[in-house]
């Protein structure tokens, strides 16, 4: 499978995360740790709710009152509740950068594509809001630059600006942006949040330990040095002069310096089509996606329960035989990984029943008959002692290159669709070693295909390699795209091991 330049540069870049961070490496996390930074927000702004005064005259005192009054509390959560917000944005527009870089937003992953990017654009008003409630002069800068944008709008006739009269500026427009910050907006969010997520499976919305919290001391020791601070208070009569601000949620206001509210919003509508519509100008391949034979299904549900992306459901039985239970997959969400195949324990190589090998579930255009097929074929062609063959990814090195007299490379759509009877039975056929190489640990192009085969080596899931199997003569190995040396690293290491094997000529 070609690679596009753009998912190897940012695989290169990554390398140097996956070294320094190990399992903890933050760009496998980007999503989860925006939810943590999301909670830090969240209980952060619920203690900094109840001394805050929501009216013109009342809110910047109670802030400087929070800020240097009560330093140590208020003070530290006002600073947390700001840098969380920062750090949210960052996680976030890597997390989109990392789904652009690594092609995962085509065919059917369209949907989280799609309802991500609201939430990047729900989350930037939220941070504006929450500026504004603090009503020194940085909130008036806001309050006037969001005027502006909204008196572009046709349904507000230009009533937006005439609000930031000095006279005209009132508490209840202050309990306004109140009720958005600490309400409407978090509502909304939450609930786009879950339309989000709603298409996959086994999502986890929470780092692992290590990582939440080695970023939560980093917001601590962040607060500490550089505690959030205001601006002079707001003063409608006067034109702020010098601010500081806050680029990440703030950077649209200066723009309005040297455009006018009308160009600013056609460029963040240009972008937002242009992000809205990349899974429709970079089409995916099409490829058959998984069928089921209810000949061969007994319903026993594995395949459901592996399926990242909650593609198949299971109903009762619909053709009468014994089994309680069927599978059904839904083609608009299917997304052709194969993974429900290596999950099928009746893709097993060693039936012998039928010439074609037919399990409960298949992938149309590479069924498992083909790759037994593939499989036989390749372990005839090698030559030599210390046959190896490696069972790879398509998203991950291009296994095929790694060819010598004793090597071959098969390459699966995902290392999650190899049945794991498939390694028993390449060692039988004449194979001395198997290596399966998916996409680097941990960060499977098809979120679980490189851990579920993993967990069924180690007979951690169903179906497992048999517990007779020599577990010597067998690797896995996770190998990006540009990870040639590691993989062959892993052949060479799995030859050595091979020829220790070999019972000497004494024996
Ligand atoms: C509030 C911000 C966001 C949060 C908390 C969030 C969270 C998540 C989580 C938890 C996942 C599941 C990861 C997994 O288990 O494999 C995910 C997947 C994904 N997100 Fe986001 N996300 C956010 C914003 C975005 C944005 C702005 C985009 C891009 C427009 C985006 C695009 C995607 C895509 C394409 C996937 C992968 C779906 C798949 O594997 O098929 N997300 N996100």
């Amino acid at each position: 499978m070609r690679i596009n330049p753009l998912r190897r540069l940012y695989i290169a870049a990554e390398t140097w995360f996956k070294y320094s961070f190990a399992e903890l490496n933050p760009m496998y996390h980007l999503g989860t740790l925006t939810f943590f930074f999301f909670w830090i927000i969240l209980v952060s702004g619920i203690y900094l709710f109840v001394p805050f005064k929501g009216s013109v005259h009342g809110a910047y005192a109670s802030v400087e009152w929070m800020t240097h009054q009560q330093w140590y509390l208020a003070g530290i959560m006002r600073s947390l509740h700001r840098y969380a917000s920062d750090a949210a944005i960052i996680t976030i527009l890597l997390h989109l950068f990392r789904e652009l870089a690594l092609v995962r937003y085509q065919g059917t992953r369209w949907y989280s594509w799609v309802t991500g990017l609201p939430l990047l654009w729900m989350i930037i008003p939220l941070g504006i809001t929450g500026y504004w409630l603090v009503w020194d002069q940085l909130a008036q800068y806001i309050a006037m630059g969001s005027a502006h944008l909204f008196d572009a709008i046709p349904i507000f006739f230009g009533s937006m600006a005439s609000n930031f009269l000095p006279s005209q500026m009132s508490d209840r427009f202050f309990t306004l942006i109140m009720f958005l910050h600490l309400l409407g907006q978090p509502l909304i969010l939450l609930f786009a949040l879950w339309l989000h997520v709603r298409r996959l499976s086994n999502v986890n919305i929470m780092p692992p330990r290590g990582l939440a919290i080695g970023s939560f001391i980093a917001l601590i020791i962040l607060s500490l040095i550089k505690p959030a601070l205001s601006h002079p208070p707001a003063d409608l009569s006067t034109v702020p002069q010098s601010l500081n601000l806050d680029w990440f949620y703030l950077n649209i206001y200066p723009l309005l310096d040297y455009w006018t509210a009308g160009q600013v919003w056609l460029l963040t509508l240009v972008i937002t089509l242009l992000l809205i519509f990349l899974p429709w100008f970079f089409p995916k391949r099409a490829k058959a996606t998984a069928v089921v034979d209810l000949e061969n299904c007994d319903g026993c549900k594995q395949c459901f329960e592996d399926c990242p992306y909650d593609a198949i459901t299971v109903q009762a039985r619909t053709d009468g035989k014994k089994h309680s239970h069927e599978v059904v997959v839904d083609p608009a969400l299917c997304t052709s990984c194969g993974i429900c195949v290596g999950g099928c324990h009746s893709a097993n190589p060693f039936r012998k029943a039928e010439k074609i090998l037919r399990p409960g579930i298949d992938m149309p255009d590479f069924p498992a008959h083909e790759l037994r097929k593939r499989t036989l074929a390749a372990i005839d062609s090698m030559q030599g002692k210390h046959k190896i063959l490696v069972f790879g990814c398509d998203h991950g090195y291009a296994v095929e290159r790694i060819k010598t007299d004793n090597t071959r490379g098969i390459s699966l759509y995902c290392s999650g669709m190899l049945p794991p009877t498939m390694i028993r039975f390449a060692l039988r056929k004449g194979a001395d070693g198997v290596l399966v190489s998916g996409c680097r640990s941990n960060d499977c192009y098809n979120r679980f295909g490189e851990r579920w085969t993993e967990m069924r080596i180690l007979s951690d899931r169903q179906p497992s390699l048999r517990a007779g199997v020599d577990h010597r003569h067998i690797i896995s190995q996770g190998a990006g795209p540009i990870d040639r040396k590691a993989l062959e690293k892993s052949v060479q290491r799995l030859r050595k091991k091979l020829i220790k094997l070999e019972p000497k000529a004494s024996e």
